[in-house]
């Protein structure tokens, strides 16, 4: 396997553990991550958080070697198992995070902008470097890096294929956080910061959020208030209400 899914506390861990090519993804290693988050989907676990093994890379992209020399038809269908397999991460009942602990190219910054956040550490370089092979990014990185830095940062880096380092992309919005000393520690203290609210609330937060690039203003203020009268209809909701009253620590309980 050149994936390991593991459990540190609440929080479920896949591992991309190819270091020798920088965990860089053939198509058997996008099948056992979609497994893996199906299986992350069904647990108990509060957050699904992404690594690299190694200090070296989170993902140096899809792996080139396997890309030459594709039919017509395997190249699309290459192209959808990497949508799909990512795509999975917007369905799944808890946040993502990925722990960015050096490079993210191509398809490896792809898998991180396909989970809800981004933490790097100092050393971490991110791009979407495919213009430089003649291609395009290609599992969704056209759409989602938009939506996360802007058309403009987008078409920057997809079309100079440049690289951005920590800084700059905490500055654009790239990374939520950039982490001191290990990258999965600092991963997991972040994923600490939400980890106690309800999960299905935090669900409601997550699609107003992700629906709003999506909808014109007043369709996206319908879904707002439809997502909050729901979140009104929970239990943690009267629980959280009587905690602020009570002057005590909410305890929800994801109902
Ligand atoms: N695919 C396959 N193998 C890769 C790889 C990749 N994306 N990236 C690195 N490797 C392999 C190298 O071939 C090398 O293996 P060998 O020792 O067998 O030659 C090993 O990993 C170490 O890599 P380097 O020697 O190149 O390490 P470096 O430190 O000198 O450079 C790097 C690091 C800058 C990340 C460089 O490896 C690199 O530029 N990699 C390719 C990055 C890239 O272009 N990614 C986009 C891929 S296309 C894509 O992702 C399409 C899509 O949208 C889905």
């Amino acid at each position: 396997m050149s994936i390991e899914l593991s459990r540190r506390d609440e929080f479920a861990i896949i591992t991309l553990s190819r270091p020798e090519a920088l965990n860089a993804l053939n198509v058997r290693m996008i099948e056992d991550i979609g497994a893996a988050i199906d299986e992350v989907g069904a647990s108990d676990a509060r957050t699904l958080i992404f690594t690299g093994e190694g200090d070296k890379a989170f993902c140096a992209g899809a792996d080139i070697k396997e890309l030459l020399d594709r039919s017509l038809v395997d190249a699309k269908r290459g192209a959808e198992l990497g949508q799909w397999t990512f795509a999975k991460l917007d369905r799944l009942p808890m946040p993502s995070v990925a722990a960015i602990n050096g490079y993210a190219f191509g398809g490896g910054l792809e898998l991180a902008l396909a989970c809800t956040f981004r933490v790097a550490g100092a050393n971490a370089k991110m791009g979407l470097p495919e213009i430089k092979l003649g291609a395009i990014p290609g599992y969704g990185g056209t759409q989602r890096l938009p939506r996360v830095v802007g058309e403009s940062r987008a078409l920057d880096m997809i079309m100079t294929g440049r690289t951005v380092d920590a800084a700059e992309a905490e500055r654009i919005g790239l990374v939520n956080r950039i982490g001191d000393g290990d990258t999965l520690d600092a991963a997991i203290d972040f994923a600490r910061e939400f980890a106690g609210f309800s999960l299905p609330v935090l669900g409601f937060a997550r699609e107003a959020v992700t629906r709003a690039s999506d909808s014109p203003i007043n369709e996206g203020l319908r879904i707002e208030a439809d997502l909050n009268t729901l979140a009104f209809q929970t239990e943690d909701v009267v629980e959280g209400m009587n905690a602020f009253v009570d002057k005590r620590k909410a305890e929800f309980k994801d109902a």
